[in-house]
């Protein structure tokens, strides 16, 4: 029977869990504080950790730390809580994105989180091609659930309107190359043997599409073409849309939640998923990724699903390195 004390124990399984969560180019932008006084563990922005070029308004970083935060509350919710998260619960303190507080068992353990909660430790971002079967329309329902209960929309465009996206996506990423600062800053978050435990590293980068239709992020923008390594990607891509209806901070900490419901629930099923942020990097052509047929709403990330083999784990920094012990 697990204990319900915020002690030390709880602690490190609770931000290792947490820890667990995808964040833009692996920055690991957060960092943790246990206020065992208010049973409360708060999580706030790591701003060295940030990438100013890529996400000057700190928006892939919310979501990052949003994502965090799913996993924290899975993870407590396992542990026998019945966690309340708080989004920016001080507005004198903008850094502070979270605060958990854990003073309350839960009355039943639902199974729903276990399984979710075991998909922390197997989830991974999959960047190599999909080779398996169509997604099946009732997961894909579950998904949009999913993202739903976290108050954010997950939607399946047409092939068309697919088409679109990732055209948007392929002219964000020729942009992004050719930045001097924004190639120089994704290409410093390339890891190599021995480098610090956060970061891309090279085993988790995946091919090109020889097709040219899927424009999987190149980290090391605009290494020579002929080096770059192509597959055939699937041909018709399983693309979905995740939006929310406004676009203010606490908005990006819960498209974060609703990102990391959908990957864990996809992950139970043998899902496997990546992430096409780059349009999104790019005000107009984030602007463009909206669907005028869907009405007013803020694209903020496309998810493309499918089946394939399992990718291997990226490092995390160890839990005495997110962890604050000073208060
Ligand atoms: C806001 C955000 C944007 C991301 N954008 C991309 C992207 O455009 N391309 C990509 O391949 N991965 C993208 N990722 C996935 C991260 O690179 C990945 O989560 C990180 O490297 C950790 O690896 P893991 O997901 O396997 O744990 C993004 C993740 C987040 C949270």
């Amino acid at each position: 029977m697990a204990t319900l004390a915020l002690d030390a124990t709880a602690v490190e399984k609770l931000v290792s869990a947490a820890a667990a969560a995808p964040s833009i180019h692996n920055t690991q932008p957060w960092h943790y504080r246990p206020r065992p006084e208010t049973a409360t563990l708060e999580v706030r922005a790591a701003r060295e950790r940030a990438v100013p070029d890529t996400d000057p308004g700190g928006r892939a970083l919310h979501i990052s730390v949003g994502a965090a935060v799913f996993n924290l509350h899975t993870a407590a919710r396992h542990l026998g809580w019945s966690p309340e998260v708080r989004l920016l619960p001080d507005p004198a303190e903008p850094d502070l994105l979270a605060a958990v507080r854990l003073d309350a068992r839960s009355a039943a353990a639902l199974p729903a989180t276990d399984e979710l909660y075991q998909a922390i430790w197997h989830r991974h971002t999959i960047r190599t091609p999909f080779t398996g079967p169509p997604v099946p329309a009732a997961l894909l329902d579950e998904l949009v659930e999913a993202a739903r209960a976290e108050d954010a929309t997950l939607y399946l465009p047409s092939p068309e309107e697919t088409h679109r996206l990732l055209e948007l996506t392929a002219e964000a990423e020729r942009r992004s190359t050719t930045d001097p600062a924004r190639s120089a800053e994704s290409r410093s978050w390339i890891q190599g043997p021995g480098s610090e435990p956060y970061g891309i590293p090279a085993s988790a980068l995946g091919p090109q599409d020889s097709a040219g239709q899927l424009p999987m992020r190149d980290f090391a923008a605009l290494r020579p073409a002929e080096h770059i390594p192509a597959a055939p990607f699937e041909a018709e891509p399983c693309i979905t849309v995740l939006a929310t209806d406004h676009d203010r901070p606490a908005d990006w900490l819960r498209t974060g939640m609703a990102l990391e419901h959908v990957l864990l629930l996809a992950t139970v099923h043998q899902v496997r998923a990546s992430l096409l942020h780059q349009a999104m990097e790019w005000p107009y052509l984030r602007w463009s990724t909206r669907d005028p047929e869907r009405g007013p709403g803020h694209v903020q990330m496309l998810i493309r699903l499918g089946y394939g083999p399992e990718g291997a784990a990226t490092p995390r920094l160890p839990v005495s390195r997110v962890l604050d012990t000073d208060t």
